[in-house]
C-alpha cells in the first residue's frame, strides 16, 4: 500500500510534490491506515556522472535524492523510485541497461526502499533475463528493496516473477474512465473494468509475497464516487497492491473516505492473500467472492450497467467451494454473520436470502464471519 505519482501527476514531479505529499499522507491519516510506500515514478533522472552514476534532475530534485529519501523516512514512509530495464525509461530519460547493479548501488546509498522497473527501450532484451538481471543487482547492493515488475504482461511475468519480484503488473496503463478502452496510437489504455477482466483469469498465480498488479488506483482523479467505490472494491476483491495516484494534497472527503475504509481494506490485506473471483455474471451484475483468514469470505455484487439493479442473493441455495483454496462456504451447515462496510452496518445473516438494489455503475459489499 502507498501512493505513485505518475496517474496524477506523470513527468510533472520535483521535491516540493514528493515532500508535500509524504506530509499529506501523515495528515490525511492515510499513512496509518497502511499506505506507507511514497513512489516517485519517471522523468526525476537527470544525466550520468563521469563515473556512470545516475543523478536526479538537479532543476527539480536540487537537494539531491539522499536528502528526499530521509525527509520521507523522517516521516515514517518508505521511498521508491522508478526505472527501466531498457536504454531509455518510457518518457525518455536514461534506463538502466548495461548500468544495472551501478544504479542497484545508487539507489541503496540513497535509501530506496522499492524500485519499479518499467519496460520501455527494451530492443533485443528477454524479460525474465532483464529482470533476473536487475534482481541480482539489487541483491548485490544489500539493501533489501520491494521490485515492481512493470513490463505490462507482455511475457507472462506472473509465470517468472514469483522468483524474481514482488509483484507484476498484469496489464497497459490503467486510466481515469470505469468501462473504456483509450487508443493512444501505439497502446491502448485501460478503464478499471477492462483491466478487472485481464487479471480475473490470472487468479492462480497470485499470493502472499508475488502479487498481481492491475495497477495503481484512480480513486479521485475524476471518476463518480460510486465508480470510485466500485474500483477501490474490485482492487481489493483481487487482493491487489493498492498504490494510489491521486493528488492527496487536495482530497475530498468522499475521496478520502472510500480510500481509508478499514474494513474494506482488510478485505485486500487478508493474511490468506487469495484473489478473489467472479462466481455469477448476468445483466452486468456480476457477484464476485474472496475467502478470507479464519473461514470469513468477502462478496461483492457488482453492477456495471448505467441502471441500477435489484439482485437477491440465496445463501441457502447451494455450498460454495472454491477450487483454488479449496475454502467452502456452506449456510446450509453454518449461520454467517453479515456486514456491509460501506454503510458500516450489520446486514442479517446467511439464513435470509439477501436482497438489494446495487446503483449503477456501484458495488454492495458484504463480509461474511461465522
Ligand atoms: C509506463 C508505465 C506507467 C508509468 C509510465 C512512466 O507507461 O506502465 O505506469 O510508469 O511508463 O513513463
Amino acid at each position: 500500500m502507498g501512493w505513485n505519482s505518475w496517474n496524477k501527476f506523470a513527468c510533472n514531479v520535483d521535491e516540493k510534490l514528493i515532500r508535500e505529499v509524504a506530509d499529506a499522507l501523515v495528515a490525511s491519516g492515510l499513512r496509518d491506515a497502511g499506505y506507507t510506500y511514497l513512489n516517485l515514478d519517471d522523468c526525476w533522472q537527470g544525466e550520468r556522472d563521469a563515473q556512470g552514476f545516475i543523478q536526479p534532475d538537479a532543476k527539480r530534485f536540487p537537494s539531491g535524492m539522499k536528502a528526499l529519501a530521509d525527509y520521507v523516512h523522517g516521516k515514517g514512509l518508505k521511498f521508491g523510485i522508478y526505472s527501466d530495464a531498457g536504454s531509455q525509461t518510457c518518457g525518455g530519460r536514461p534506463g538502466s541497461r548495461g548500468y544495472e547493479f551501478q544504479d542497484a548501488q545508487q539507489y541503496a546509498a540513497w535509501g530506496v526502499d522499492y524500485l519499479k522497473y518499467d519496460w520501455c527501450n527494451t530492443e533485443g532484451l528477454k524479460a525474465e533475463g532483464a529482470y533476473k538481471t536487475i534482481t541480482a543487482a539489487l541483491r548485490k547492493a544489500g539493501r533489501p528493496m520491494v521490485l515492481s515488475i512493470c513490463e505490462w504482461g507482455s511475457d507472462e511475468p506472473w509465470k517468472w516473477g514469483p522468483a524474481v519480484g514482488q509483484l507484476w503488473r498484469t496489464t497497459g496503463d490503467i486510466y481515469n474512465c470505469f468501462d473504456c478502452t483509450k487508443n493512444n496510437g501505439s497502446w491502448k489504455a485501460f478503464g478499471t473494468m477492462q483491466i478487472m477482466d485481464k487479471q480475473a483469469q490470472l487468479r492462480p498465480y497470485a499470493g502472499p509475497g508475488h502479487w498481481n498488479d492491475p495497477d495503481m488506483l484512480e480513486v479521485g482523479n475524476g471518476m463518480s464516487a460510486s465508480e470510485d467505490r466500485a474500483h477501490f472494491t474490485m482492487w481489493c476483491m483481487m487482493a491487489a497492491p493498492l498504490i494510489l495516484g491521486n493528488d492527496l494534497r487536495q482530497m475530498s472527503e468522499a475521496t478520502k473516505a472510500t480510500l481509508t475504509n478499514r474494513e474494506v481494506l482488510a478485505i485486500d490485506q487478508d493474511p490468506l492473500g487469495v484473489q478473489g473471483y467472479r462466481y455469477a455474471a448476468k445483466d452486468s451484475l456480476e457477484t464476485w467472492l474472496k475467502p478470507l483468514a479464519g473461514g470469513k469470505w468477502a462478496v461483492a455484487f457488482l453492477n456495471r450497467s448505467h441502471r441500477p439493479q435489484p439482485m437477491r442473493f440465496d445463501w441457502q441455495a447451494t455450498p460454495i467451494t472454491d477450487e483454488l483454496s479449496k475454502a467452502t462456504l456452506d449456510a446450509r451447515q453454518t449461520t454467517y454473520r453479515l456486514r456491509n462496510p460501506w454503510a458500516g452496518q450489520a446486514a442479517g445473516t446467511t439464513k435470509k436470502p439477501f436482497a438489494a438494489t446495487v446503483p449503477a455503475h456501484d458495488v454492495v459489499v458484504l463480509m461474511l464471519s461465522k
